[in-house]
């Protein structure tokens, strides 16, 4: 069953997540629905481990996440490793924890990149959504300080059913924060945003609105700003490439240690993940079972197995297939040549008919 591949090349990223502690309550949370309390997530030490085998395994990039990275005190110390390593930096942030001398402390051990999320333009309604009062004009305040001191920037503008008519401002905002580059993206439904679906699903005009205003901007912010579109997979004929494919490019590191190819992969029930010091990451990454069971395209059932698009999204994502089919190994449905993909776009069309707009926000589990 597994098809390992003879030869595959080192991860691009790591993604580490660094704790599941955060002060916003996003009801798309993409952390997993039970989370570890904070007593298991690792130490100064072992995550400083963790960046030296990353590097030497030829890891490029880090990604600094969460919950929110910037409750660890010693993330410093941890961009100081990577960058001394040699590898490029960004920290996925909320912001609101973020004051000007974190930041610029951040900076000079040699941070090299910020990427901040938005709920929203207006403040009741993006406090609202994050769960947290008082959270969006602390985000305002790190995007500006950000620019202040030349840190480059990307807004993450996650968007929704709940927050759609705010896009155009979203794109303002970012072209007035001097932000390089802006993702548009549309909740995936994992984690909390899968809970919360309902309540998040885009109607379909709302869909190809939100893409008519992305498409006239990047036209008339060429040069100015980038724009990263991310469509909500229900809609869409063709799954995306998840994580560029399973075990290909990405590898996460959850709080306690735990190595996965992607940051929902623990929903697959009958998945074993292997952890750092307890097995070289290397070593996990080229051979361990939770990175080869999806590799490539061995795997694949049909239609897949006889796509011409097998080797561009390699089949779509597998914890959507398991969310969606109760089968972590089917097409993606989302793919119109999934036997479930009218079913699964009927679904979506009805749930943002049915116009549910109260979140289950996200807990975090054992008090941690
Ligand atoms: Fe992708 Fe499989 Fe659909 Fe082809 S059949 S487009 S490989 S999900
Ligand atoms: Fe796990 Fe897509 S989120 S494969």
């Amino acid at each position: 069953m597994n098809a390992a591949s003879p030869h595959i090349d080192p991860p691009l990223a790591m993604l580490a997540e660094l704790t599941y502690r955060c002060p916003l309550r996003c009801p798309y949370c993409s952390n997993p629905l039970e989370m570890t309390a904070a007593s298991g997530d690792m130490d100064t030490g072992q995550w400083l481990g963790v960046i030296e085998e990353a590097a030497d395994m030829g890891v490029l990039q880090i990604h600094f996440s969460g919950g929110e990275p910037t409750v660890r005190q010693d993330l410093e110390d941890m961009v100081g490793r990577a960058e001394v390593l040699g590898i490029y930096t960004n920290l996925i942030t909320s912001g609101v924890l973020i004051d000007q001398a974190r930041l610029e402390g951040l900076a000079d051990r040699g941070l090299q990149h910020i990427q901040l999320s938005f709920q929203g333009t207006e403040e009741a309604g993006a406090d609202r959504i994050g769960g947290f009062r008082g959270g969006h004009r602390k985000k305002l305040e790190t995007a500006r300080l950000a620019g202040e001191i030349g840190l480059p920037l990307t807004i993450n503008a996650v968007m929704h059913r709940q927050n759609m008519d705010d896009l155009e401002s979203m794109i303002q905002m970012a072209v007035d924060f001097g932000a390089k580059r802006l993702e548009v993206a549309h909740v995936q439904y994992y984690g909390w945003g899968l809970r919360n679906r309902a309540a998040l699903v885009p109607t379909r005009e709302q869909l190809e609105h939100a893409t008519e205003i992305v498409e006239a901007a990047r036209e008339r912010l060429k040069g100015i700003l980038v724009f990263d579109y991310v469509v909500p997979d229900y809609y869409a004929r063709y799954p995306k490439s998840c994580m560029g494919g399973w075990g290909r490019q990405f590898l996460n590191v959850t709080p306690s240690g735990r190595v996965m190819p992607c940051h929902a992969a623990e929903t697959i029930p009958d998945m074993t993940f292997d952890s750092v010091g307890e097995r070289p990451l290397l070593d996990i990454w080229e051979q361990s079972e939770a990175f080869t069971r999806f590799r490539g395209t061995g795997w694949m059932p049909e239609p897949c197995r006889s796509c011409d698009r097998r080797e561009i999204d390699w089949g779509g994502c597998r914890c959507q297939a398991l969310a969606l089919t109760g089968n972590a190994a089917a097409t993606d449905p989302v793919c119109e040549k999934s036997p479930e993909h009218e079913r699964i776009a009927a679904l979506a069309a009805a749930e943002a008919a049915a116009g549910t707009d109260e979140f289950e926000y996200r807990r975090f589990g054992q008090g941690g």
